[in-house]
């Protein structure tokens, strides 16, 4: 059965560590691996719109060697109802593994449960865990470390990125500390699993409504947009809902002095983060961007190390 890559905690604290050992090695040398030498090829299909996800992984397969088969689901069969496990039988045939965006969990599952090549998750409504590999790469690099860091992720709570925080953070042995509004917080199991996973990296969580609690002494700041794709006919709603979330000069000033802040991208300037914020000194977002390149060239080639 071949490794998928799924959700954040599908790695181990030591896999995680020996994906971001590799992602290193691949910032420093792009040429560092070439499993994919031959061509081998990679489908890499998408349900939603993408700009860095789809370039990262263009780049980064070609990079390898391989030939990136870039998809848009509207333009294929799957987008006429055909099913995601027949889609699957064939893709296998033809490519080295599968990179997905799309809507639901559930059916990111069932391609993994009929593939025999890795299916890495390239975001769903629950999760967006290659983006996390990279926040994770890009902070090590500045902080020399992850374990026993506080990392604040604030604004929509209940989304995508606010999962991934909590699982790919505490699997790293980081404080996590995620706030939003009370009924846009994150899903119970997942708190759970997180909390399982802390109690085993010695990393912690902490889930609140207070944003000046999660913002104190943080040694790291991430947010995101408030509207995900799909949300969109929520918009002007989720603006009032979510406006005392922001990354701002007031949130800076409680976070350490030397924290650094994230922000995934697309980043909407004066809303969930201020343009001094992701314009300034402490921002890392445009290494955190190039990150994705190295460290999904370092999940693919551990992916297909592992048989
Ligand atoms: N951060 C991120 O996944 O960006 P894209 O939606 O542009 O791929
Ligand atoms: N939460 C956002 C992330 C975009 C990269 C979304 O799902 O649209």
């Amino acid at each position: 059965m071949p490794r998928h890559f799924l959700r954040d905690d599908d790695l181990s604290p030591a896999e995680q560590n020996e994906i971001l050992n590799l992602a290193d090695s691949f910032a420093g040398d792009r040429s560092y691996a070439r499993p994919l030498e031959g061509p081998r090829s990679v489908a890499v299909i998408f349900d939603k719109p993408s700009t860095r996800t789809r370039v990262s992984f263009s780049v980064g397969i070609a990079e390898l060697g391989g030939y990136p088969l870039v998809i848009d689901s509207g333009s294929t069969q799957m987008g006429r109802g055909e099913s995601i496990e027949d889609t699957t039988r064939v893709l296998e045939r033809m490519v080295s593994a599968i990179v997905w965006r799309t809507f639901e969990q559930s059916a990111m599952e069932a391609m993994a449960g009929v593939s025999s090549v890795p299916v890495v998750n390239a975001l769903t409504d629950d999760f967006h865990p290659c983006q996390l590999l990279a926040d994770l790469q890009a902070v090590r690099q500045h902080k020399g470390r992850l374990a026993g860091l506080t990392m604040t992720y604030l604004g929509d709570a209940a989304n995508n990125l606010a999962h991934s925080y909590l699982l790919a953070g505490t699997t790293a042995g980081m404080h996590v500390r995620i706030a939003g509004p009370p009924h846009h917080l994150p899903r119970a199991d997942i708190v759970a699993d997180a909390e399982r996973i802390a109690a085993g990296t010695g990393g912690s969580l902490m889930v609140t409504s207070n944003a000046v609690e999660a913002f104190t002494r943080a040694d790291v700041l991430a947010t995101d947009t408030w509207v995900s794709m799909g949300q969109e006919d929520e918009a002007a709603q989720r603006q009032q809902l979510f406006g005392a979330y922001s990354i701002d000069s007031a949130a800076m000033s409680l976070a350490a002095d030397d924290a650094v802040v994230l922000h995934c991208l697309p980043a909407y300037r004066g809303k969930e983060i201020a343009a001094d914020v992701i314009d300034g000194p402490q921002s890392i977002v445009w290494d955190e961007a190039e990150d994705r390149l190295h460290s999904q060239k370092a999940l693919l080639t551990w992916l297909l190390r592992q048989g």
